[in-house]
């Protein structure tokens, strides 16, 4: 109840239309720290969980096999494309939204996005089939595809900007808002954002709740129901980071044409876990369900079990198909109970709170006939870091049409694994101190730290270390080679 008045006290203080929104998102936040405060213990009983049966998890490679359908416009105009877009570009040192860095020749994600829905500029060179694995939608097939973009408090203004851009795009663009809760204090439980702003910091007293706020924040925009009633069946929704989400039109064929009638109502994309994503949420039966399990979920003493590569086998991409109507009858019952995730933080003043989130992929409990696929790892690629953003910049890939593909020049199809100090955090700093990508095909293992510069036209091979330690700089010159090398300390190449 004391919760209740702190809430009243903070709408009072929101004027003008804000005052609707602001309520709605009271309500949403009083639900959940209600649904937090009534739970008791772990949400799974480790010794419940069991293996996911046979057929709920299939090789892609069985979808690939059911062909395509006859009419692939018909498919495509049932479904919508909606990217996960409430998130900062903060783990590369950005104050935006993550969605507007540069990621490769000038194009940030959000541009890369529009070019997969949109069109192949020389679609009457490839075959249909080649086109649309290669992400040409709309203009390949003559549909409209429409994108939505799920944009916070945090990332909305910013992005609206830049979305005029692309007004002569054949793709059109939604964006709706997820909501914005308030920041608790650890102890009391409280929301900070009255004494914040106290201190002109008022800014840090709120939060974007996590992607499993999409279910209720599309549906309350009103944007869900005018795209159903569109003739709009399924949304493919994917974290806006992920290059590798491109629409796959045998994974919507298999959603659309249900075998045996059964109505499948959410499909997650897996892929096989390897030692990098470990972290990673993985698949399992529960309660005659198949269910998301989190490493937040998992009792201290089974985390070393969860992480292991042979008994959780996949993890979640966050590439997720699911059925609009679904949804839609989910919030109206009120029947998404997605487990809370306490995400504890520390402000800048010290303070310390909790922020209670959802995620998109914990819903696949809820929905009807779910369906695991296990697809190629090309469908997760991830730009977290700018150890990442250089893997995807060089020439291991090729860009066609808003799509990255791996170099058939590469002769290994693993990605070499790099690392790049903190000196190469800041997405600015890394661009300065590229002269040009160099050239990796032949790289294995990279790892830079120290006050490093690369000149033009470096190609690096095999296993290559560069560390300048404190107060030394080292700069690789224009078009050297190194290959299986080590540069550190004052020794020059
Ligand atoms: P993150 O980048 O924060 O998460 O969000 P992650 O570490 O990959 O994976 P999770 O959260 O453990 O699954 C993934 C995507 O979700 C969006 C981000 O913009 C990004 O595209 N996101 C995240 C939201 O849209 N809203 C949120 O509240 C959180």
């Amino acid at each position: 109840s004391s919760m209740n008045a702190e809430l009243e006290k903070l709408l009072d203080s929101t004027e003008g239309s804000d005052r609707e929104v602001s309520r709605k998102d009271f309500e949403g936040f009083r639900n959940l720290f209600q649904r937090f405060l009534q739970v008791k213990g772990p949400s799974i009983e480790w010794i419940k969980i069991q293996r996911p049966p046979e057929d709920s998890i299939q090789p892609y490679e069985r979808i690939l096999g059911r062909g395509l359908p006859n009419s692939v416009a018909d498919c495509l105009n049932k479904l919508v494309v909606v990217k996960l877009n409430g998130g900062l570009g903060t783990s590369m040192g950005c104050k935006g939204p993550k969605s507007l860095i540069s990621v490769r020749n000038e194009n940030t994600f959000l541009d890369l996005t529009v070019q997969q829905i949109e069109n192949p500029n020389h679609a009457d060179c490839v075959d249909r089939e080649t086109a649309a694995a290669m992400g040409h939608l709309n203009k390949t097939y003559n549909t409209n595809v429409p994108l939505v973009l799920m944009n916070s408090f945090n990332t909305d203004e910013d992005t609206k900007k830049i979305l005029q851009k692309y007004t002569h795009h054949r793709v059109k663009i939604h964006t709706f808002n997820q909501s914005r809760y308030p920041r608790i204090n650890k102890e009391s439980l409280l929301p900070v954002s009255t004494s914040l702003r106290m201190t002109g910091q008022s800014a840090e007293g709120w939060y974007p709740p996590g992607h499993g706020d999409i279910y209720a924040s599309f549906y309350n925009s009103g944007l869900m129901d005018q795209l159903i009633a569109q003739g709009k069946e399924y949304i493919f929704v994917s974290n806006i980071d992920n290059l590798g989400a491109t629409v796959d039109l045998h994974i919507l064929h298999h959603l659309v044409s249900q075998p045996n009638g059964k109505r499948c109502e959410f499909i997650m994309e897996v892929t096989d876990k390897t030692r990098a994503d470990v972290k990673g949420g993985t698949l399992i039966q529960y309660e005659g369900k198949l269910r998301l399990l989190e490493i937040a979920q998992v009792p201290k003493a089974h985390v070393d079990e969860f992480k292991s590569v042979s008994k959780f086998k996949i993890f979640n991409t966050n590439n997720l198909w699911i059925s609009l109507p679904a949804i839609k009858r989910l919030q109206e019952q009120k029947a998404m109970d997605l487990e809370i995730i306490v995400n504890p933080k520390t402000l800048d003043g010290g303070q310390n709170v909790v922020q209670l989130e959802t995620a998109v992929g914990a819903a696949i409990k809820c929905f009807d006939n779910a369906l695991g696929i296990n697809v190629p790892r090309s469908r997760f690629l991830p730009v977290k870091t700018t150890s990442d953003l250089l893997l995807v910049m060089s020439n291991l890939y090729s860009l066609d049409a808003g799509s990255l593909t791996m170099s058939p020049r590469r002769e290994f199809p693993t990605t070499p694994h790099v690392k790049l100090g903190s000196s190469f955090t800041n997405v600015q700093e890394y661009v300065n101190r590229f002269e040009s990508i160099p050239d990796m095909l032949e790289l294995d293992h990279l790892t830079v730290s120290g006050d490093v510069t690369l000149g033009k036209n470096v190609s690096l091979k095999g296993t290559v270390i560069i560390i300048a330690n404190h107060g030394d700089r080292i700069d690789i010159p224009a078009g050297s080679m190194l290959e299986n090398k080590i540069v550190s300390g004052n020794l020059r190449i």
